[in-house]
């Protein structure tokens, strides 16, 4: 019971007359595991439903259903294995284990025929993953662009709207509550990267890779990229991005140009938002709260719920439903985007022609080019929109830019997003 345990006990309490009014039967907790018995959680919990040892909640032979909101690594796995292995029904919002360890505890999840809910492990209150899941079911999912994480969302919002700068805004996001506990994972993609890795799994029906999966984060996003991409009429949002085409996947996170008549463009602040393809519902969006004690706890409510049902009778839905009909990911190299260039130059003759020249013959097109008046001789930003090329290309192209005696700091690179 940290923050979010916390959270789902006083909703689980005040929301109890509504739960059984619905459900037709009333829950009850047997045990709830603490590291530190005498802290304040501003809940009034029963003491001696408190234990400092959770290992205690494995062997109740009375409990049907464990709820690990623990956010550790080991000691999450075992607990969650040693639920599986003794029948009881899991319960979890663990995104970084289920990305690294997804596969491995549903082999051991259908081998006991015992189901594992995890709809707090993206997007927070918003159900994503039983409408991936379930409702999206009758579809091949074609693609999924989604902003799910808070921080870095908020970071960018407020460099946009405020013209904080990265730091400041970082700090402004961790007083809100939003920050991993290592900070890193929020900016540098990785937290990005384990929610699209759970997304692209439950899609294509395979646990995906997590070394598969292309990340960058936030980090190098200067105030200048932000403006740049604002006078060619973009924002700049840190998108998880999965697409599907002939049983290969794509499953990349990176910062993205998407053009601000996008209704993602929009979505600023601390909130998430996923817009899904799919070949029979078409388009769909969704957009809420991705973190936060309560709409976390609104996603492991449902899923308590959803445990409790399964509980009354089996079924073949344990959580995760394995296919075959995709199952590699292209390479980065291969993939193909539009992008976004920034080189910083000497502002004199022939510059221009040298990076075109280099471009032209990577048979990679420009589509716009933007150079701020400056004084003759003067270092100065050039941007460069360019049309769709693979990223081997535009590695080539990067290094010969870099290699030029008129290009001063290494280039920004900042791939486009027409969602077409
Ligand atoms: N640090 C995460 C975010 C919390 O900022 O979105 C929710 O997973």
């Amino acid at each position: 019971m940290g923050n979010f345990g916390a959270g789902v006990f006083k909703h689980l309490t005040q929301n109890r007359a509504l739960l059984r009014e619905r459900l037709g039967y009333e829950m009850s907790i047997g045990k709830i595991a603490v590291r530190d018995l005498g802290r304040d959680r501003g809940v009034d919990v029963p003491p001696q439903l408190l234990t400092t040892n959770w290992r205690e909640l494995l062997d109740d032979s009375s409990t049907q259903i464990i709820v690990e909101l623990m956010g550790q690594k080991e000691e999450s796995l075992e607990l969650i294995l040693g639920a599986i292995e003794r029948k009881k029904i899991v319960v979890t919002g663990n995104k970084a284990l289920l990305a690294e360890h997804g596969k491995e505890i549903f082999e051991s999840a259908f081998a006991h025929k015992v189901p594992v809910f995890f709809e707090a492990a993206v997007g927070g209150g918003i159900p994503i993953i039983k409408s991936i899941r379930e409702a999206f079911i009758a579809n091949h999912i074609q693609s999924v662009h989604g902003i799910v994480n808070g921080t870095s969302n908020y970071i960018l919002t407020r460099m946009t709207e405020a013209g904080l700068g990265f730091k400041e805004a970082l700090a402004e996001a961790q007083a809100a509550g939003y920050a991993e506990a290592d900070p890193a994972l929020d900016v540098n993609g990785g937290d990005a990267a384990h929610k699209a890795i759970i997304l692209a799994s439950l899609a294509y029906g395979f646990w995906v890779p997590p070394e598969k999966v292309f990340v960058e984060g936030i980090e190098n996003i200067s105030a200048s990229d932000i403006c740049f991409a604002r006078q060619f009429g973009y924002r700049i949002k840190l998108l998880a991005i999965l697409k599907a085409n002939e049983g290969e996947i794509e499953v990349r996170v990176h910062p993205t140009l998407i053009p601000e008549s996008h209704v993602l463009a929009s979505v600023n602040g601390v909130f998430n938002a996923m817009a899904v393809k799919g070949d029979v519902v078409g388009e769909s969006l969704f957009y809420g709260r991705g973190a936060g004690q309560d709409a976390t706890s609104s996603a492991v409510i449902s899923d308590i719920v959803e445990a409790a049902d399964a509980l009354q009778s089996p079924r073949r839905n344990l959580g995760f439903m394995p296919h075959g009909l995709y199952g590699t990911c292209k390479p980065i190299d291969q993939i193909v985007s539009e992008y976004y260039l920034r080189l910083t130059v000497d502002d004199r003759p022939g510059v221009i022609a040298q990076v075109a020249g280099i471009l032209g013959a990577l048979n990679i097109g420009i589509s716009s080019i933007l150079q701020p008046e400056a004084a003759e001789g003067e270092i100065v930003s050039l941007v460069l929109m360019i049309h769709r090329a693979t990223n081997s290309q535009m590695t080539a192209a990067l290094a010969q830019m870099e290699a030029l005696e008129c290009v001063k700091k290494q280039p920004r690179m900042i791939r486009v997003e027409h969602f077409s």
